[in-house]
């Protein structure tokens, strides 16, 4: 065939060999032999599991058509075959060996869970040249760096955006969109099953409890909710978060978790009447410290006003707040749980895989080049709001308002309930921005004023 012009332009210049093809070049070499089916493995087959097998099945012509190669599922790899379980299987397909299985898979999806056998069966996986997609939090928060490596070492991929906020698209945005911006911020309500527990107690005056009890009966909190009641769960999608957003190893270990075990039907009342509601907050910063970038990763309840966007997510929805220095505030929301929602991000994240193994391609590795140092609890920077019950005579609000002038803490607002109950007044002190370190400081030095019976409630404000 005669070159056209175009071609002509592709050349060495005269008397020169070119070493480096160009691109028009590049793009037209096929990837060579691709294959015309995938082997997916899939190990778990609880309420996420057995939504992935059924839409890999329900979906395999589209599948195929997006991916250009049949996705097969050769395995599920289950507890115990006799078990009931949310889909029709081909019995054969069942199998007790998930270590078998991960030996002769392209695609292996990890959803059960836990650290054991999770990070083994990933590993082996990898070795055996399968790419791995992953729902597994607390698997990545503990051990993502072995997983990356081992991924790494293979040339395979490792997928996870199932493992933060199910169903939104958050890892990818973070981990590709926004990798060419500068995040400063991320602000987020990432555990529906206590979102649910808060939004209940706010909408329909229920006491801890009653809203535990009612999210356990609607199938949103586990029979034993510790995970999530207690912040870990939320801590395990911060650190993801934040290792991906600074580009900085951060590990479980890492985050300060409070849970929501303390929240009650006063804090919640109270917040009403001084315009905000009680979330929890995962929170991960971009903060300055002694001159030095940092960063703080973070898991707690808090007052959020009233008229921010997450004061309006309900139920067990999930909401996040992107903060960048380029593309400025962005927000995502909806489901972050679920069987069907949690397996539409497996399903992307194994469609992903599947076109990297037909047309080349890799899913981006571990970036922790920047290593920004942890701020130590105590340094963190926040605003507060303490109840206390006070005597009501004069004086004691002197008293408490001097226990914060001499740690430095600038008051914004105080408030007293209108009828004090047997010369016992509640009182409210909102402060200015300050210290973990010297707020806590002086809630030991209110705790022993005279006048002060008790601390009822200390909660930091954000997103104001
Ligand atoms: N249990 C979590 C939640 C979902 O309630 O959001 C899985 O991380």
């Amino acid at each position: 065939m005669a070159a056209g012009p175009a071609d002509q332009d592709v050349g060495a210049y005269p008397g020169h060999a070119r070493v480096t093809p160009t691109i028009s070049e590049v793009q037209r070499v096929p990837f060579p032999h691709p294959p015309t089916a995938l082997r997916v493995a899939l190990l778990g087959c609880g309420v996420v599991g057995s939504q992935v097998a059924h839409l890999l099945l329900e979906q395999e012509k589209d599948l195929t058509a997006r991916v250009g190669a049949r996705l097969e599922l050769v395995g599920v790899a289950v507890r115990s075959i006799d078990e009931p379980r949310g889909v029709e299987l081909d019995d054969a397909l069942l199998t007790e060996d998930a270590a078998e299985l991960v030996t002769r898979a392209d695609i292996v999806v990890e959803v059960i869970g836990g650290l054991e056998p999770a990070r083994t069966l990933q590993l082996s996986a990898i070795e055996h040249g399968a790419s791995v997609v992953t729902a597994n939090k607390a698997l990545l928060a503990t051990h993502g760096p072995e997983i990356y490596a081992a991924a790494d070492a293979a040339g395979v991929d490792l997928y996870f955006e199932a493992a933060v906020a199910g169903a939104i698209p958050l890892v990818r945005p973070v981990r590709e969109s926004l990798a060419g911006d500068r995040i400063l911020r991320i602000l987020g309500i990432v555990n529906g099953t206590t979102n649910y527990i808060l939004d209940a107690m706010t909408t329909q005056d229920l006491d801890f409890d009653e809203a535990l009890r009612t999210a356990q009966e609607l199938g949103y909190a586990e029979a034993d909710p510790t995970a999530d009641v207690e912040g870990h769960d939320a801590a395990a999608k911060a650190a993801i978060l934040a290792s991906l957003a600074f580009h900085t190893r951060v590990t479980l270990a890492d985050v300060s978790v409070e849970g929501i075990r303390g929240i009650d039907a006063d804090d919640v009342r109270w917040a009403a009447q001084t315009g905000h509601v009680v979330k929890l907050l995962a929170i991960a910063e971009r903060v300055e410290s002694n001159g030095r970038e940092a960063i703080s990763v973070r898991v707690h309840p808090a007052l959020v006003p009233a008229g921010h966007p997450l004061a309006s997510v309900h139920g067990a929805f999930n909401a996040v707040f992107v903060e960048t220095a380029a593309a400025g505030p962005l927000m995502f929301y909806g489901q972050g749980a679920g069987g069907r929602p949690t397996a539409s991000a497996i399903l992307g994240d194994v469609v992903s895989a599947a076109r990297h193994r037909v047309h080349g391609g890799k899913a981006p590795s571990e970036s922790f080049y920047a290593q920004l140092p942890l701020l130590p609890a105590a340094a963190i920077r926040t605003h507060y709001q303490l109840r206390m019950d006070v005597a009501d005579r004069p004086g004691v609000l002197a008293q408490v308002a001097g226990a914060f002038a001499e740690r430095g803490i600038s008051i914004e607002t105080v408030r007293q309930a209108p009828e004090p109950v047997d010369g016992v007044a509640e009182l409210l002190v909102a402060t200015h921005a300050a210290d973990e370190g010297a707020l806590a400081g002086t809630l030991e030095a209110i705790s022993s004023l005279s006048g002060v019976l008790a601390v009822t409630s200390v909660l930091r404000i954000e997103a104001s």
